[in-house]
């Protein structure tokens, strides 16, 4: 007889084949997959280490993570200014498997909004709105308390909505925390915060389980809807012709030669509208902060105030509106911004630098090699801390800033011929801030008015000048975590 095997021998082993096979086989690829990707990025880490191990640096606090909790402090400015104090100007720092050199080095498509003609248009917008804050604060008694940094990022907001989009944006008609200014503002915030925190632990998208995590994750997504709105009323209604929206209209994709899609467009209207209203209104809360412990800064801002005619008096209570011609005339409140740019960067620590080529980059006229692979950070905090470049760093002296070459970083060799620089609050070369012209124009024009019709002082809850100091927050920007309150008396009752 001849020998036949079971059928149902032959089938089972087949079948169990197919479904290891089916089931085992892809994910052996991925297994394989994701190892070789882990080990590929390991051995790149250790090669870009070992050309980079001679530049001093903090020790990792972990194997895996780095020095990822370098950054766990809520002040990022001053871990990074005091970082440089320690390690010296060019230090270098591994977060996760990325290595990164931190260097104090002194060394665009939407730029023509921003140009003399258009901002001379605009003007008119930016005093409106600082208008619309005057009239709130003279129909308050004082007395109470006003968080002037709220105040000033809602006057920012209102400039940046009309000189932006040619939008009233209705954040400067009141004061209260719950309009949808004020919720706009609060979500900006919120989603600013996650990505600060996203920047500083690469892990914590996956974090899921942390209610912190979801709640940043569901601001973003907010945030996103409401420029989403945004660029849908770009859209729809025509923009002023001098305004940022109707630049942006203009602008043509390069890959396809047309204007930028949605997709295109939501990053670029986000962007410029959060980079736009935050950092301006921290700023200048920094600046009331800064002169309420300084009355003899105030009285040179005042006395020059009074020269121009744009100090409320008893004779004349109600001060001229400013002019654009008056913006070069005030020295002394212009080098008061700019001497609280350089204590208060609120985006000091912002600027990173990636090569795109994968190449090295010669950096410090050649004394330095960046490998490729390797991002720089470029800590402004700590160029304008650095006490080898500025007399009495941490000593707020806005006189510093009247004198001739005050920006330049004295006896630091030229680099490619060109004089160093140690002043950068909106950071320096091709990706410099879009938007100072702006920002310098609405601080300059906005705290002229401010201090032609009130005077401020740090209100007690605030816990003096050290409490404001302790309170410090990195959020993207830098800003006080309490708010700014502050009292106020009108010059004229
Ligand atoms: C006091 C106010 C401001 C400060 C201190 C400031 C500072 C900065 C800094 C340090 C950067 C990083 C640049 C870099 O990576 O090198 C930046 C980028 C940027 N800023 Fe500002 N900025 C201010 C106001 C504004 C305003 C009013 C706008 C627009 C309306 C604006 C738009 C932008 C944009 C779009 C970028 C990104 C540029 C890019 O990535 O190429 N900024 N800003």
């Amino acid at each position: 007889m001849p020998h036949t095997k079971p059928r149902h021998v032959q089938v089972v082993p087949k079948a169990s084949i197919m479904w290891s096979y089916l089931v085992l086989r892809p994910s052996v690829a991925a297994v394989a997959v994701i190892f070789s990707i882990v080990v590929t990025r390991i051995l790149k880490t250790i090669l870009i280490w070992r050309r980079i191990k001679f530049v001093p640096g903090p020790p990792a606090d972990s194997l895996i993570l780095g020095n990822t909790g370098d950054s766990k402090c809520p002040d990022r400015h001053s871990v990074i200014s005091k970082l440089s104090e320690k390690y010296g100007a060019i230090l270098r720092r591994r977060l996760l498997d990325q290595h990164v050199i931190q260097g104090q080095l002194f060394g665009k498509s939407v730029a023509s909004a921003f140009n003399t003609s258009n901002m001379k248009a605009q003007f008119p917008n930016i005093r409106l709105a600082c208008g619309q804050l005057i009239d709130i604060l003279k129909s308050l008694d004082g007395k109470t308390a006003v968080d002037m940094d709220s105040a000033l990022c809602r006057e920012s907001l209102d400039v940046i909505g009309r000189v932006g989009f040619g939008r009233d944006l209705g954040a400067t008609r009141n004061l209260s925390e719950g309009d949808g200014p004020g919720q706009a503002m609060a979500v900006t915030n919120a989603a600013l915060f996650e990505a600060e925190h996203t920047l500083l632990d690469p892990l914590r998208g996956y974090k899921i389980w942390r209610k912190d995590v979801r709640a940043g994750t569901a601001a973003t997504k907010e945030f996103h809807k409401v420029m989403q709105s945004l660029v849908k009323s770009m859209r729809t209604e025509t923009p002023d012709p001098s305004s940022i929206a109707a630049h942006l209209l203009e602008i043509k994709d390069p890959s396809t030669g047309k204007p930028l899609d949605d997709k295109r467009l939501l990053p670029e209207v986000s962007t410029l509208f959060m980079a736009g209203f935050e950092t301006t209104g921290h700023t200048a809360a920094w600046v009331v902060f800064a002169v309420s412990q300084h009355p003899e800064v105030e009285a040179g801002i005042v006395k020059k105030l009074r020269g121009l005619g744009l100090l409320a008096t008893s004779e004349a209570p109600d001060p001229r509106p400013i002019q654009w011609d008056d913006i070069p005339q005030l020295h002394y409140l212009t080098a008061t911004i700019k001497e609280t740019m350089r204590l208060y960067p609120v985006a000091g620590g912002a600027t990173y630098r990636h090569s795109k080529s994968g190449k090295d980059v010669a950096l410090c006229g050649g004394n330095f090699i960046l490998p490729g692979g390797v991002d720089l950070h470029m800590p402004i905090a700590a160029v304008h801390h650095a006490k080898d470049v500025w007399d009495e760093p941490y000593t707020f002296k806005p006189e510093r800033f009247l004198e001739d070459g005050a920006e330049d970083a004295k006896g630091v060799p030229l680099v490619s011929g060109r004089k160093p620089q140690r002043f950068m609050p909106f950071s320096q070369g091709s990706r410099d801030s879009v938007g100072q012209t702006l920002a310098r124009l609405n601080l300059t024009a906005t705290l002229a008015q401010l201090y032609g019709n009130f005077s401020f002082q740090l209100a007690p809850k605030m816990g003096g000048a050290q409490g404001v100091e302790a309170s410090r927050r990195t959020a993207i920007t830098l800003s006080c975590d309490k708010g700014m309150w502050m009292n106020f008396g009108q010059r004229v009752q």
